[in-house]
């Protein structure tokens, strides 16, 4: 590994961000695999990663795209989805907004609010007619949350979106952000079930998003399988043929990536080793700003360990730390350090803070590799400016 890291910095320089297609198809099919109920569809979330490699990936192995925003829409599109196969849950679009995604003709549109609704009835004409749902905002499961309609408000819908000939036909479910806890999960599906069995209408249940993926060595993650198999059997438990959509992020994607980085710098704080990397907390959402944890690995051989190195980005904002209080060796200039686990909300959440180009992506694939991103250079930073 060591040394395929070596080729690709060497090749596409550093810092960079690489994905295993290998992995990340071991898991499409582990979770594909992990819902019995015969009426499934997968969405990816491409909010978590809007790489169009990756897409193509998801693409290829029949899943379709969740959209959160316009722009994973045109994501969506580029990367060869049919508007059919396009699921639209997010929330506040404008009316031109929402005009264009009935321009688009995507398949399903679950909304956010009864407010919503009217946006969509004042821009609908009958030449497209997407699959309309809510999404449900149930705080005896979800506790306070901003998201979505009430199961009053949503047997409010169906006779608002009838004046203008369209149906309420499904119902969307977010249980949070990347849970773990199993049975956070499979302790909603009878009152979600018995929301949508209110809907006179209800032809589809969308239940996120949402599913953990174990970021800390040794964390128990979020069962497939357990999930999978609860959800299957109460959905076959009562006659209606209800479809099932599935849209996860972080737990398809996550794995499959990981951020290579330089060290550019090594001091001591007394007992503690203080190492200067190529990138930087605007590269990747970490523990420092975010409050994400993700497994840090050094490439030497010296075999020693320390405990207590902090990982600095090369800048000088307070907090940009890679990880503190690392398990490391004593590294040296030119060291590769990996940040693993970061093909969700990686890439996705680099910005320009702190004013650094972002870096490249590569895909690698049947053991060769090949850049799916270029690396941006100084220009990003003053092409739009007047
Ligand atoms: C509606 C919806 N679906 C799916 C996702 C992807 O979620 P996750 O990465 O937690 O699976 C999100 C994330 O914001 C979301 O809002």
């Amino acid at each position: 590994m060591n040394s395929l890291y070596e080729t690709l910095l060497h090749e596409y320089g550093s810092p960079l961000y690489i994905y295993d297609q290998a992995t990340l198809e071991a898991t499409i099919q582990r979770i594909t695999r992990a819902v019995p109920y015969p009426r499934t569809q997968f969405h990816f979330a491409s909010v978590t990663n809007g790489n169009l490699a990756l897409l193509q990936i998801f693409r290829q192995h029949g899943w379709g795209l969740h959209a959160n925003t316009p722009g994973d829409v045109v994501l969506g599109l580029q990367a060869g989805f049919a508007p059919e196969q396009i699921v639209y849950s997010g929330s506040n679009l404008s009316r031109e907004e929402m005009r264009q995604m009935l321009d688009w003709r995507i398949g399903t549109l679950n909304l956010d609010s009864l407010s919503q609704l009217e946006t969509l009835c004042a821009v609908y004409q009958s030449d497209s007619t997407p699959r309309l749902g809510f999404r449900l905002n149930l705080p005896e499961i979800t506790g306070d949350n901003r998201i979505g309609v009430s199961a009053d408000e949503l047997l409010k819908a169906g006779p608002l979106a009838a004046r203008v000939g369209l149906k309420v036909s499904g119902i969307h479910f977010y249980r949070g952000t990347g849970t773990n806890v199993t049975t956070a999960f499979t302790d909603s599906i009878a009152r979600v079930i018995e929301v949508g069995q209110s809907l006179p209408d209800w032809e589809y249940l969308d239940f996120g998003g949402g599913f953990g993926y174990p970021y800390r060595e040794g964390q128990v993650g979020f069962s497939w399988e357990e999930f999978g198999a609860e959800l299957s059997q109460q959905l076959l438990q009562f006659d209606r043929p209800i479809n099932l959509i599935i849209e996860p992020g972080r737990a398809a994607v996550a794995q499959c990536g990981t951020l290579l980085a330089r060290v550019v710098s090594v001091k001591w704080q007394g007992a503690k080793q203080i190492v200067g990397l190529d990138t930087s907390v605007a590269n990747i959402a970490v523990l420092s700003v975010h409050g994400g944890t993700r497994r840090i690995r050094a490439l030497n051989d010296t075999g020693t360990e320390l405990s207590g190195t902090d990982l600095c980005g090369n800048t000088t904002y307070s907090r940009d730390y890679l990880g503190r209080n690392c398990q490391l060796p004593k590294l040296n200039i030119g060291d590769i350090v990996t940040i693993q686990d970061v093909g969700a909300y990686g890439y996705a959440m680099a910005s320009h803070f702190l004013h650094r180009p972002r870096p490249a992506e590569v895909l690698i694939e049947n053991g060769t590799h090949r850049l799916i991103r270029r690396r941006e250079n100084y220009q990003v930073l003053l092409e739009q400016q007047i």
